[in-house]
């Protein structure tokens, strides 16, 4: 499946995007230092983590930190909840305190059991009157309201695809559908023929989601009819997939993001290091940067000594000094400093 998008960007859900390979909502991971570094990758829209309604409500600091930024668009705001009522009120906060997104999102996905016990997340889909009502107290701000969900299970009264039928109803203008149950967390391997069955019985209104890694695995999910595909663990464990998905999907992309020089690479660290700075401190991005560093340097050889050297580092000078020598041992084809494995998601 080629490039089908008119130049104008192509509408899913209510949104005009520019191609159908989407960041998805990741728990601690989709903050928006790092929504800025996979719209540079070239993504088509990105999502927010997973904001607490009732820290919404509750005017929660960080919560409130979590909420779109200026300059985003085109970014969905995933909220979740146990109540209908309490979320319209969430998003009512969210517009006043933060960015108009593009969209709202309901998380009716998440099966940590913290979140599950709560009636929240994926247990919503035991729950189909209280979906139903919170789709409901969400379309009157007159933003697009999306879900995210999971295929029901066991315990599920609805089939996925009745489930998705009242969410559609009450007015969710878009469901992205995970291809597991709550009960298989993130084991085994999604389910594609059941979100293909689903994305055929709502054309143009379904998203796929699980086990996306490479350009066949969207082309697979588009050609099930999907209207578009977000991109996950494969996106962190290879931040440089989006561009080369991208290019296969016949989109295009720069040759910095397209072939990386390791300058470009060590560019892109840090970016990404100085836009967490700005949101956590300079300590805290340390800390959220190793869990990119494998997949910004994936498959260049000096694993060891960057995994070593930077798992202490707490200062951004520190950082740069670690990744320059690296880069000069690259450059000159010098030894390892410790260890010669490639750096590997
Ligand atoms: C660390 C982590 C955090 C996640 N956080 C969220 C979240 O906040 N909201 C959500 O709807 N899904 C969340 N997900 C699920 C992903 O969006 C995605 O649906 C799932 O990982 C399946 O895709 P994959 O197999 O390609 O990783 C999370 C997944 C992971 C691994």
């Amino acid at each position: 499946m080629k490039n089908t998008t008119p130049p104008g960007g192509q509408e899913v859900g209510g949104v005009t995007v520019a191609n159908p390979l989407w960041l998805a909502p990741l728990a601690e991971i989709s903050v928006p230092a790092v929504r800025a570094l996979f719209r540079r990758m070239g993504v088509g829209l990105t999502h927010t983590e997973m904001v607490s309604s009732s820290g919404l409500c509750h005017g929660n600091r960080a919560t409130l930190a979590m909420l779109p930024r200026r300059g985003e668009a085109p970014v969905v705001l995933q909220l979740f909840g146990d109540e209908a009522e309490e979320m319209g009120r969430s998003l009512e906060i969210a517009l006043i305190r933060g960015e108009r997104p593009q969209a709202v999102q309901i998380n009716m996905a998440c099966p940590v059991r913290k979140v599950f016990r709560r009636g929240e997340g994926a247990r919503l889909l035991e729950r189909p009157p209280v979906a139903e009502a919170m789709v409901r107290a969400l379309v009157p701000f007159g933003l697009p309201v999306w879900v995210k969900t999971r295929l029901a299970g066991r315990g599920c009264p609805l089939s996925t695809g009745d489930f998705c039928e009242v969410l559609f109803s009450a007015g969710a203008s878009c469901v992205a559908l995970h291809g597991r149950t709550a009960a298989q967390m993130y084991e085994g391997t999604g389910d594609r023929d059941a979100v293909g069955a689903v994305a055929a019985r709502f054309p143009g209104r379904i998203v796929g989601s699980g086990d996306v890694y490479a350009p066949e695995d969207v082309q697979d999910y588009l050609s099930r009819g999907c209207a578009a595909v977000l991109l996950a663990r494969g996106g962190v464990r290879d931040v440089y997939s989006t561009p080369k998905i991208l290019q296969a999907l016949g989109y295009g992309g720069a040759p910095e993001v397209l072939n990386p020089t390791p300058a470009q690479r060590v560019a892109t660290l840090m970016n990404l290091a100085d836009d967490m700075a700005e949101e956590v401190g300079e300590r805290g991005a340390m800390i959220l940067l190793r869990r990119f560093l494998s997949g910004i340097f994936k498959g260049l050889p000096g694993a060891t000594f960057l995994r070593r050297s930077i798992g202490t580092v707490t200062d951004r000078p520190s950082l740069e000094s670690v990744v320059r020598r690296w880069e000069q041992v690259l450059v000159e084809g010098g030894t390892d400093h410790g260890g010669s494995g490639t750096v590997a998601g």
